[in-house]
């Protein structure tokens, strides 16, 4: 079965104050520190990374330099993330029947989530990894807490989150259609009736979201280097 590896890489950084995928960890970009298990895996077949449009050919160029072990396409993203990956998933090759998504700012996902994701599709339309909740969680309006959520309940979404190709295709479609914007691609297939399953992720598998986070990447990265 082809598998296409999507990667989100289009994110303007506000929340970071820059765009952090292309910032250096170790004297090379985030994005070329992530893309590294898609490369290693026998699993993937191609590789399509979306970027801001201005930055597509730099990033081409750069990934070209840098990978020749499989195909690697580079593409421009939109203006949501939902955006983002339906423009990734337009340009993965015909052939292709799973698509896994990873966020570029995730660096520390593994060969081995990507596979037990993979592994698990075989049960269900589409499956992600996610991480227990060990904080209990709060739905809250304005400064007021509404409702507890049963922690045992609650799993954090992270990615890989990998789909069949074609249930992948029509949740982006329909979204659009509705004017839904989903927070992960998961979300966008439930919603429709798709049966999506997860399996255990891992705590270093970190979204690096705010500027904080890079203290943390830039401590298990040391770590993973000992
Ligand atoms: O917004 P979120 O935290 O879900 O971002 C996760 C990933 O999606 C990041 O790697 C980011 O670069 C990417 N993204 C994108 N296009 C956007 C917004 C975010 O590819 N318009």
């Amino acid at each position: 079965m082809k598998i296409s590896a999507v990667i989100p890489a289009a994110g303007s950084g506000e929340r970071f104050g820059g765009k952090k995928q292309l910032k250096n960890l170790d004297g090379r970009p985030l994005l070329y520190h992530t893309l590294q298990p898609f490369i290693r895996s026998a699993l993937i077949n191609e590789i399509v990374v979306v970027v801001p449009k201005k930055d597509v050919d730099q990033v081409d160029r750069e990934l070209r330099s840098m990978i020749s072990a499989k195909p690697v396409k580079v593409v421009a993203g939109g203006n949501s993330r939902q955006v983002s990956v339906h423009n990734g998933l337009a340009a993965t090759d015909e052939s292709s029947e799973l698509i896994c998504v990873h966020d570029a700012v995730r660096p520390f996902v593994t060969e081995g989530l990507i596979e037990k994701a993979v592994k698990a599709c075989s049960e269900h339309d589409g499956v992600i990894v996610a991480q227990s909740s060990t904080d209990t969680i709060k739905k809250v309006m304005e400064d007021q807490i509404l409702e507890t959520l049963p922690r045992e309940t609650i799993w954090r979404a992270q990615t890989p989150q990998v789909f069949s190709k074609l249930a992948l295709q029509e949740a982006l479609e329909l979204a659009e259609a509705e004017d839904i914007q989903g927070t992960d691609e998961a979300s966008l297939l439930e919603r429709i009736g798709y049966q999506v399953g997860f399996v255990e992720g891992s705590s270093l598998n970190i979204k690096i979201t705010t500027e904080e986070d890079w203290v943390f990447a830039e401590a298990i990265y040391n770590r993973l280097q000992e």
